[in-house]
């Protein structure tokens, strides 16, 4: 079976089993502080085991892309390594909504496992939890009663938390759970050893393939567990070890979901795959990194310095660094792998497909940086090897740079050390490590208090499109203690208040009650929360407020965000329909737009587009909004929906005439677009390899920018007298100043003539060498130069040293004929280096010829001083 079919009859399994098939979260996680990717398949519905937001359905079922490289569930370091563990892989889940519990999930994956892909039954064993003390849970019975009647007793093992305790992360939706393996290994091995024996022990043949979580307790930072209003059910089963299972493979990378990518990397390199321990690991590691790479670049996470975008750029790169040591890559390559997961993915993850192009021109311009990089780094390594010719020893804090700045992990400085007849400090290198991590835990925000109920209730209202004030209870609030200080985070019934998403900044204002006022500094999402901050706890939290948004920065706001939309338009019409948003930032007072797109754009482009978002403008065209619409209704109209962006069921589509914008957006917009009044374009720029981002500023900014503007030309005018024509005055004003350069030029050549011609007279002859030392002032660093090599192609026999004072600044130059060199020994350098000291400079250059510049001017006389001394 192949591995299409494998997860086609998944989805088909569930559906008839009225569960409702949805698309896959985005990789990348927002609006989440908890987390950065997605990590299991129960994500997307983390709020409808919370309680906080009402599924419209209670079944589902998807294959959702997973991320386990950061956080509680982080597997980066065995990828490769071992055969079975992956950065992103495909989860396939079925879940229940407080619908259906522990009986049928259990029923189901059994049919699903032993019926449809007829894996073997006398292979299949099956964990449940043995309860925790701790936390005041009991063994699981209920579920190993169940399992009963499908599986022999003795193929079902209690285990403890660690395996059978699900968690999300840190906080949040969690519950005992059922775990479903597998044993792989030959019948020989079998006969040698049970496989029960093997379940939990890291037996890269006896794995788990399907866990099936119980979810009844919400975990809360306290660290005691909460029970949830309802229980669901939360399954997960790794599709590539499904497959491996199905297929009879050995490992996940011999099926067909890796095999295109093994081979193709194996071709490249020349080397067989299977028959060398550790270039099956380069192969098996790049394989498996070009997936997460491809997959986050195309759900809008491009490889950055910080955060979700510096894990991104870390698992390029230690594929970039595995092809280069094991394979020999020393250009770049995996970016055309792109095309091979096109080809896989084009049915289920169309996203790749349709962003080919872009994204491998992401991964195209990453690895060529840091290729370059790695040879910096391998040179530094090398420096470092060839200067120690003491200890042999390199130093923690040289391998922590490395590490650090030039991606070397530990074990390659170790390794080409060893090579070397050398070796590592690895505890002050860990002294490094342990200094960084205390520096980032430290920068990292907050201690978070849990939620305190002030009123029942989780669904929250966002009244903000209609009204910008309103009355609400508070639901709940929490105290976060940050460096700057403590701020606390307000839930409201309903509210006025705009929660940052979608590029829009969060709305600002103050709720009142009983005559006190607490302002609102900034609204925020979490989740589906909508989360006000603020520096003070109003004194009765009980009471009813008054809630009021801040209209003018709504509206400067407003504008800014229905501007990007007529912009992303008329950036379509006039570059091209490969314009995809890559990113997006609308507040107050400027908007930034970052797209999908290859070259500069020219200035008619830019003048093209401004016309166009103008015309729009001055349409005054009424805003059409639509909530609650179907999304692939939505679509059908035409709307731009982006890449990376999670959409529920139902949409809310704005629209700016039919035929020229549709968009599905959140956000708050103009009623009419002639609000906006004027756009201006300030810049156009590159932020990443095919990403131009453009900043532009509409009404009251846009008018100051262009009474700015016209600020500066009347001053020019001013200042040139009024000329009839401005931009003449001006290039002839820098003609004139170009003559002038050049006359000047020819008077300080002539000067300098001079100065050669006296500087060859006073040339002395000592013990055959002539030497001209002196002091003298010079224009520029230029004309030192000059007059050395001019001094040199005169005298011969040359020993000079020239101290210059260039523009009240010190500097030195050396020059020595060759036969000076060669037949006194001298060298330029190490007369500069020593000279340098007394202008408190420092300088190099060639044996004939070495500069030096400084900071103390009146050490020029002793550098006279100490040539002729030197000389003598
Ligand atoms: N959420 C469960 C897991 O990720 C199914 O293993």
């Amino acid at each position: 079976m192949q591995a299409q079919e494998i997860r086609r009859k998944f989805l088909e399994f569930f559906k008839e089993k009225q569960h409702e098939i949805v698309p896959s979260a985005p990789l990348v996680v927002k609006n989440d502080p908890t987390l950065m990717f997605t990590n299991a398949g129960m994500n997307q519905f983390k709020d409808f085991f919370l309680g906080t937001k009402t599924p419209i359905y209670r079944r589902a079922a998807d294959t959702q892309k997973c991320l386990r490289v950061s956080g509680k569930h982080n597997d980066l370091e065995e990828v490769g390594i071992d055969t079975y563990h992956h950065t992103m892989f495909e989860m396939l889940g079925n879940w229940s909504f407080g619908d259906y519990f522990k009986e049928e999930a259990i029923k189901w994956a059994w049919e699903l496992l032993t019926e449809v892909y007829h894996l073997p039954k006398d292979r299949l064993y099956v964990t449940v939890f043995e309860g925790d003390d701790n936390d005041g849970l009991a063994a699981d019975s209920e579920a190993a009663n169940i399992w009963k009647k499908y599986i022999e007793e003795d193929r079902i093992i209690l285990a403890s938390k660690k395996d059978n305790f699900w968690e999300m992360g840190e906080t949040g939706p969690c519950g005992p759970c059922s775990e479903i393996h597998i044993d792989l290994r030959s019948e020989e091995d079998l006969a040698k050893k049970g496989g029960k024996d093997l379940v939990n022990q890291d037996d890269p043949l006896v794995v788990e393939i399907w866990n099936l979580v119980f979810i009844q307790f919400n975990r809360m930072a306290s660290g005691k567990l909460e029970k949830l209003p309802a229980a669901h059910i939360d399954t997960g089963m790794g599709f590539e070890r499904l497959a491996m299972a199905i297929q009879k493979k050995k490992s996940n990378y011999d099926t067909d979901v890796f095999q295109p990518l093994i081979q193709f990397i194996a071709g490249k390199a020349g080397v067989t795959y299977g028959n060398d321990q550790k270039t099956d690991i380069a192969i098996r590691v790049i394989s498996d990194h070009v997936r997460a790479v491809s997959f986050a670049i195309a759900d809008g996470q491009l490889p950055s310095n910080n955060k979700a975008g510096y894990v991104i750029r870390r698992i390029l790169r230690r594929a970039v660094r595995y092809g280069y040591t094991f394979l020999g890559f020393k250009a770049p390559f995996i970016n055309e792998m792109v095309a091979v997961l096109t080809e896989q993915f084009a049915d289920v993850f169309p996203e790749i497909k349709e962003q080919e192009e872009f994204i491998s021109n992401v991964i195209l311009n990453e690895e060529a940086t840091f290729l370059k990089t790695l040879e910096n780094g391998l040179s530094i390594l090398n420096d470092l090897i060839q200067k120690n010719t003491g200890d042999k020893v390199i130093k923690g804090e040289n391998a922590f740079e490395l590490y650090d700045t030039f991606g070397f992990p530990y074990d390659l400085t170790a390794l080409i050390a060893r090579e070397n007849g050398f070796d590592v400090d690895e505890a002050g290198f860990k002294v490094e490590l342990e200094k960084q991590k205390t520096r980032s835990r430290n920068a990292q925000v907050s201690e978070k208090g849990d939620w305190i109920i002030v009123n029942d209730g989780d669904s929250v209202e966002f009244v903000g499109y209609e009204f910008l004030a309103s009355e609400a209870k508070i639901l709940r609030y929490r105290e976060l203690k940050e460096k700057k200080g403590t701020v606390y985070q307000l839930v409201l019934d309903n509210t006025p208040f705009y929660a940052e998403s979608g590029g829009q900044v969060g709305d600002i204002g103050y709720i009142e009650s009983d005559g006190e006022k607490v302002s609102i500094i900034d609204t925020k999402k979490e989740n589906d929360l909508i989360v006000h901050f603020t520096k003070k706890l109003p004194s009765n939290p009980e009471a009813t407020f008054k809630c009021v948004v801040n209209v003018n920065k709504r509206k400067l706001t407003e504008n800014n965000h229905s501007a990007t939309h007529l912009l992303h338009a008329a950036l379509k019409r006039v570059l091209g329909e490969h314009v995809q948003q890559k990113g997006s930032l609308v507040n107050e007072k400027v908007l930034r737009f970052d797209f999908s797109h290859y070259a500069k754009m020219t200035d008619e482009e830019i003048a093209e587009v401004e016309k166009i978002v103008n015309q729009k403008i001055r349409e005054n065209i009424s805003l059409d909004e639509k909530r609650n619409v179907p999304i692939e209704a939505a679509k059908g109209m035409g709307a731009t929906a982006l890449f990376g962006e999670k959409y529920g069921d139902f949409v809310r589509v704005i629209t700016f005439d039919k035929e020229y914008s549709i968009e599905l957006c959140g956000g708050t917009h103009v009623p009419a677009t002639g609000k906006i009044g004027f756009l201006k374009i300030v810049s156009e720029s590159s932020v990443a390899a095919g990403v131009r981002r453009i900043e532009a500023v509409t009404a009251d900014e846009a008018e100051a920018l262009v009474n700015a503007n016209e600020q500066v030309l009347k001053q020019l005018d001013e200042i040139l007298k009024n000329p009839k024509d401005l931009n003449k005055a001006v290039s002839s004003l820098l003609d004139e100043r170009n003559q002038m350069q050049k006359e000047l030029e020819k008077f300080r050549q002539k000067e300098i003539n001079q100065l050669k011609d006296t500087l060859v007279q006073k040339g002395e002859d000592i013990s055959g060498i002539t030497a001209i030392i002196s002091k003298v002032s010079l224009p520029n660093a230029d004309a030192l130069r000059k007059l050395s090599f001019d001094l040199k192609n005169k005298v011969n026999s040359l020993f000079m040293v020239i101290a210059a004072e260039i523009e009240g600044k010190p500097q030195i130059a050396v020059m020595l004929s060759e036969d000076v060199i060669e037949n006194k020994g001298l060298d330029a350098v190490k007369i500069i280096r020593e000279l340098a000291r007394e202008i408190k400079g420092g300088g190099g250059g060639q044996p004939f010829y070495a500069t030096a510049g400084g900071k103390d001017v009146s050490g020029l006389d002793n550098v006279v001083a100490k040539a002729k001394d030197f000389l003598n």
